[in-house]
């Protein structure tokens, strides 16, 4: 017999004695630490199909050593024999192990952290080891996935997409570690592990309910954030231009919270005072009321006011240098909800209308723009365009609905939509009136019933997507998907709001493969989105105050604000949100009036 045939002989015994006796920890360890001997004794020598079998086998019984190790806690000793499987095999393995401590102290989570990091390569070299960098990409990816949903009450549903989103904070955290000061080019790497963790734009835009609870997801993510930025902005290094543009942006959504937590905390302690009866009220409790509201506005002003670098903008240009007609997409997990707070189960007519409102809403933004700025479609071109519309998106649904009855029937109808026919329309349509529309989809979550799949594609154009965007209101997509947000698609269901739990906008190419990330389409929808309701929110607090006497000194600059050029936030807001400021105003200037003419005795 070979000395290659024996040694092989010997992992398999290897093997089969650790199946045969799983809770021998000594037997397992034995196995574990042969292993590792015999690769590395024999690494030069030994021929190609031996090489395979002390590969594999070899595999099986270190896999299973640290996965013992794990289970008793010794999270700290894993990296070192993970680190010395198959690249796929070490992957799987950190990443299950890392969703199973999720919700584990700090502690047990930075001994995985700090494991990994002392074991493993940053980043894939060619050495065949998994690296540090392609765990958190899965972990990442895997945590913005859409989870299976099962619910008994729709209550129900508004609560668990607050708490996955607390899930999906915790995985960030990862990356907010401080990374051993051993490894090579640890401050590249901290750099590098922050700038991966400021993901933060689409938990903005999760909870904007005026309810007391908080956002939990998002505060937490940024408590997570704020000790490594700190350190970072302490080191002022040359920092290339995206990373002082991310802590930028980190400040900006600091502040944001800072206000979206008083203002909770303010609607709190109001909603207890409403279930005393005034009279009853101490002076105590009032008085905390005022503060906190107070507290709210001095912090909601400092975020409007801010006149040299107004929240949220960046400064990098997004720039494209493609010849290529260039396109813009948005991709959304969304939840629907009613007026009343309750998540709304969509169906494939639900689903149709909504598809429809999203693609007349585009056409009608990209009407009256150009209506507007050029003066330049006569009524006519706006009723080609409008009825043409119309028969595409029915020929759209048609294709949905026959797809259902078997393909034989839906060929029909696809040969009818993919006829060269539209495509020269469009295009025509395209070049008279720069219409920008491209495809509307949505869909019911193949996982979630309660979630739906929103894209949206349309031509980039100048200012919106070429050359800088001076608006700040992230152009097209994001008006469309703002109006959906906020609960306002003309010919949909009136109130029904769309709650996105998963954002990502992108510029694509023709053929519909992904550039790169279109930032400046989701800072602008949050800018649509967040900078209104600051605004409604302060309105709201202020008449407050009016009410119990104690007016809020510096409230006629919310107007100022509201309707000046400078500032631009008039264009953010929608007409319900006009609407219900201008409400907000007039309560607020009859209880100044009450004030007055009572007798001040
Ligand atoms: C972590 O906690 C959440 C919420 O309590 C729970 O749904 C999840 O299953 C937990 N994850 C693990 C790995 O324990």
């Amino acid at each position: 017999m070979s000395f290659s045939t024996r040694v092989a002989g010997l992992l398999f015994l290897l093997v089969l004695w650790c199946r045969r006796r799983p809770r021998d920890p000594q037997m397992i360890r034995f196995g574990a630490h042969v292993v590792l001997v015999l690769r590395y004794l024999l690494a030069e020598e030994i021929k190609d199909t031996f090489r395979e079998k002390l590969m594999t086998v070899g595999d099986r019984i270190l896999h299973m050593y640290s996965l013992f190790l794990f289970s008793k806690h010794h999270e700290e000793l894993v990296g070192i024999y993970a680190s010395q499987l198959a690249s796929h095999r070490c992957i799987d393995l950190f990443v299950h192990m890392m969703e199973l401590r999720l919700n584990s102290s700090v502690h047990v989570k930075y001994k995985i952290f700090l494991s990994a990091m002392e074991y493993l390569p940053f980043s894939q070299g060619d050495d065949s080891k998994g690296s540090f960098e392609e765990i958190i990409e899965r972990l990442l990816s895997r945590s913005r996935e859409t989870k299976a949903g099962k619910f008994d009450e729709t209550s129900d549903v508004v609560e668990q997409h607050r708490l996955q989103s607390l899930q999906k904070a915790l995985v960030v955290q990862w990356l907010c570690f401080t990374p051993p000061s051993t490894i090579t080019d640890v401050k590249d790497i901290s750099a590098k592990l922050l700038m991966r963790a400021l993901i933060h734009r689409e938990f903005a835009l999760i909870s904007m309910w005026r309810v007391p609870a908080m956002p939990i997801g998002a505060h937490e993510l940024l408590s997570f954030l704020a000790e490594p930025l700190k350190q970072l902005s302490e080191t002022p290094d040359t920092f290339e231009d995206y990373v002082s543009e991310n802590l930028k942006e980190f400040q900006d959504w600091s502040e944001y919270y800072s206000c979206d937590a008083t203002y909770r905390n303010w609607l709190k302690i109001e909603l207890a005072n409403a279930e005393v009866s005034a009279d009853e009220l101490s002076v105590e409790e009032k008085q905390r009321a005022i503060m906190a509201a107070k507290e709210t506005l001095d912090l909601s002003f400092l975020l409007l006011l801010r006149e040299r670098n107004p929240w949220l903008i960046s400064r990098v240009e997004h720039i494209s240098e493609s010849m290529e007609p260039l396109f813009l997409e948005l991709h959304a997990t969304a939840m629907l909800r009613l007026p009343s707070g309750e998540s709304m189960c969509p169906d494939a007519t639900v689903c149709a209308a909504l598809m429809s409102a999203l693609y007349s809403s585009a056409t009608e933004e990209v009407v009256s723009e150009h209506l507007t700025r050029d003066g330049m479609i006569s009524s006519n071109e706006v009723m080609l365009l409008k009825i043409l519309e119309r028969v595409w998106v029915t020929v759209g649904l048609l294709v949905r609905l026959s797809e259902e009855n078997g393909p034989s029937s839906s060929m029909y109808w696809k040969g009818i939509a993919t006829h060269e026919l539209w495509s020269d329309r469009l295009f025509y349509l395209n070049l008279g009136l720069s219409v920008r529309y491209g495809h509307v989809n949505v869909a019911i979550s193949s996982k979630d019933s309660y979630s739906i799949e929103v894209i949206l594609r349309c031509l980039a154009v100048e200012g919106d997507g070429i050359g800088p965007h001076i608006l700040n209101d992230g152009g097209l997509l994001s008006a469309v998907m703002a109006a959906g947000f906020k609960g306002e698609l003309a010919r949909f269901q009136a109130g029904v709001t769309l709650e996105i739990s998963r954002l990502d906008a992108w510029f694509s190419s023709k053929d519909g493969s992904l550039e790169g990330p279109a930032t400046y389409i989701v800072q602008g929808l949050c800018r649509r989105c967040c900078i209104p309701e600051v605004i409604l929110r302060c309105m709201q607090v202020s008449v407050s105050l009016m009410e119990s006497g104690n007016p809020f000194e510096s409230h006629d600059q919310l107007i100022e604000l509201v309707s000046s050029s400078e500032t631009g936030f008039i264009n953010l807001f929608s007409q319900q949100q006009l609407q219900e400021f201008l409400l907000f105003e007039r309560e607020y200037s009859i209880c100044k009036m009450e004030l007055l003419e009572e007798p001040s005795s």
